[in-house]
């Protein structure tokens, strides 16, 4: 295995850590309000505004909490996201996580897929 990827699950092992660390059970109701500072690019309902912009609905709890808690700390950059992290408590980013993936998806094969549905 090599270095990044070793660095790559120690990073994993400790944003998981940090989701286990929350004070309270994530609360998609309070993510929803907080949420509202996001819609203007990722949509009410985590349906992005523009193609430059990542949908967020239906997105794996842990992944969303740690993408945020990486744009909060610095191991991801984003001129954009780094400023709208910072603020945001732990719980915060929990809830918010919470409530993006709890948007149901639905996901359809392409036109044309030879794969049976
Ligand atoms: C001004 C537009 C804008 C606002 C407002 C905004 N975002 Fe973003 N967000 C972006 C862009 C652009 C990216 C892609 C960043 C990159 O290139 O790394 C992004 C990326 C993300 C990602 C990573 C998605 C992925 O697939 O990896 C998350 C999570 C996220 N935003 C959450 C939020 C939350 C939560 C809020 C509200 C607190 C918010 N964003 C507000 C523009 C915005």
């Amino acid at each position: 295995m090599r270095y990044t990827e070793l660095a790559g699950l120690a990073v994993m092992a400790f944003a998981t850590s940090m989701v286990g660390s929350v004070a309270a059970p994530p609360n998609p109701r309070a993510g929803q309000h907080l949420a509202t500072n996001c819609a203007a690019c990722h949509g009410s309902d985590g349906m992005s505004v523009d193609t430059s912009i990542p949908n967020l609905a239906g997105q794996h709890y842990v992944y969303l909490v740690q993408q945020l808690t990486a744009f909060k700390n610095g191991g991801r950059v984003s001129p954009l996201m780094t400023e709208l992290a910072r603020p945001l408590t732990e719980q915060q980013i929990a809830d918010i996580s919470a409530y993006y993936a709890s948007v149901p998806i639905q996901v359809a094969k392409p036109p044309g897929s030879k794969h049976q549905p």
